[in-house]
């Protein structure tokens, strides 16, 4: 059988990666498809700069409609990242009546309902592995692996970039803006690096696996989303010294009023698998009433980590090129016409605990205060930990974990505790999960 034609859009890490493993495993690959898998086309912007991969006797071209209307081409690998044009151009190959393989997460999380709309319509595959967890085949893990569970709640650390300045900063005392110029070096980062370190990245991936976990549609703008800017040493200390790792999670979970959605940093227990995931090192627990915790690990970004996904989405539509549509996995893990309108909780109704750290003045009183603020939202305390000042009369760090309240609760305690005179800065608020059940 002849080889399968692919069509690559992007030649970056991810494409250059792509072709890499491709011709490398070339005898595997086919004898797991059933036929070659052959990158015959690709675009790029600008065709004289070095790549990472050889592109000898690969028709190059700076403009990516030529391989979406190319008919020689029956699988798109689109593999440049953004907006605009990606999602005209997966339209189009959709439209042309080609399967589609993409690493883009933001286009998925954003207008995957659309797509996947579109290329039912029209009998083709849409393949997303790449798009959460890097290498780690979490997407098919979920949808295929976890059918026969209701799946109740899952936490994953899933951008990279985020997990590695984390972490230096943990075990380094690295700066923060050094290790994010790293991570870009490496190929981490997005090509606007801001969507790592302020949490919309992991959002877009939460989008996505909570979609597929609970049946309900991609709903991007219902998640709540921070990022680890505002996490400093001292935050990363003192959590350590109350047996806390401080990560960056996106979590999805199932209570009776709703959906949660959130992305921000977390402290969780030292002694979880999870808490021990470091650099760019990804991992999500996933949650069944059948099966218990579930945990998947892997490289969560680089070059050849998230080609193994692509590459297994490759392997996997050209397997089905002959299938009938009708009898293929959905999308979506459940079937388009059963997606349930679960209602997205809004993170004033979330409960969770919490890490206050307060600017206190160093006087009697201060602390009776706070605590009396506490009592009167019924917030009870598990800890509480006063420094020593900086320098004598200096105002004193205060560090107060909670036990579990609604946000609404503590918004409207830090609020009051940030009015009183003897408080000099904003209360820093983490929140703290203990991922037990
Ligand atoms: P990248 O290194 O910046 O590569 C992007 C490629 O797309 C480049 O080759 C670029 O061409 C090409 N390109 C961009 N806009 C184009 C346009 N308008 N016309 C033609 N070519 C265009 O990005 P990447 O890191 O490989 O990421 C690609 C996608 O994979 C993104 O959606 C990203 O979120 C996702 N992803 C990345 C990783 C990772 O670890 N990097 C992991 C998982 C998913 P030039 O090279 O000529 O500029
Ligand atoms: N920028 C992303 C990360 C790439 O750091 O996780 C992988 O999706």
């Amino acid at each position: 059988m002849k080889p399968v034609k692919i069509g690559l859009l992007g030649l970056g890490t991810v494409g250059g990666g792509t072709i890499n493993v491709l011709a490398r495993n070339a005898g595997e690959i086919t004898r797991r498809a059933g036929r070659g898998i052959e990158v015959t086309h690709a675009a790029a912007r600008d065709l004289k700069k070095a790549r990472i991969c050889k592109t000898a006797g690969i028709k190059l071209t700076a403009k990516p409609m030529e391989v979406v209307s190319d008919p020689e081409i029956e699988i798109v690998a689109e593999l440049m990242g953004g907006m605009d044009p990606a999602r005209e151009l997966v339209l189009h190959a959709i439209a042309n009546g080609k399967h589609v393989v993409t690493a883009n997460k933001a286009l998925i999380a954003r207008h995957g309902n659309e797509i996947f709309r579109a290329a039912r319509a029209k009998g083709v595959m849409v393949a997303f592995e790449a798009a959460v967890g890097g290498g780690i085949p979490i997407i098919k893990a979920i949808r295929e692996g976890l059918a026969g569970n209701r799946i109740e709640w899952l936490a994953g650390i899933v951008n990279g970039t985020s997990n590695f300045i984390l972490s230096e900063m943990r075990d380094k005392d690295r700066d923060f803006a050094d290790v994010l110029a790293e991570a870009q070096r490496l190929g981490y980062a997005e090509a606007d690096p801001a969507f790592d370190i302020e949490g919309t990245d992991a959002a877009h991936k939460l989008t996505i696996l909570a979609a597929i976990a609970f049946g309900i549609p991609l709903q991007f703008d219902k998640v709540y989303t921070e990022g680890v800017t505002r996490v400093t040493r001292d935050d990363v200390s003192y959590a350590e010294q109350f047996g806390y790792r401080i990560k960056h999670l996106a979590i999805a979970r199932r209570t009776p009023a709703g959906v949660q959605l959130r992305v921000h940093p977390t402290l969780i227990p030292r002694r979880r698998l999870i808490a021990n995931v470091d650099g760019v090192m990804n991992a999500v627990v996933v949650t069944g009433d059948a099966v218990g915790p579930t945990l998947y690990y892997g490289a969560g970004a680089g070059a050849e980590p998230t080609a193994s996904a692509v590459v297994a989405d490759l392997v996997d539509v050209v397997r089905a090129l002959t299938s009938d549509p009708e009898n293929r996995v959905p999308h979506l893990a459940f079937q388009p016409d059963a997606l349930s309108d679960l209602p997205i909780l809004p993170m004033e109704q979330v409960e969770t605990a919490y890490y206050l750290r307060l600017q206190a003045a160093d006087r009697p009183g201060v602390l009776a205060d706070v605590t009396r603020i506490l009592a009167d939202q019924e917030i009870s305390i598990e800890a509480i930990l006063q420094k020593e000042p900086a320098q004598e009369g200096s105002d004193v760090p205060v560090i107060i974990l909670t036990h579990r309240v609604l946000e609404q609760r503590i918004n409207q305690a830090i609020a009051r505790i940030e009015a009183l005179k003897a408080i000099s800065a904003p209360v820093t608020r983490i929140r703290l999960e203990q991922l037990a059940r």
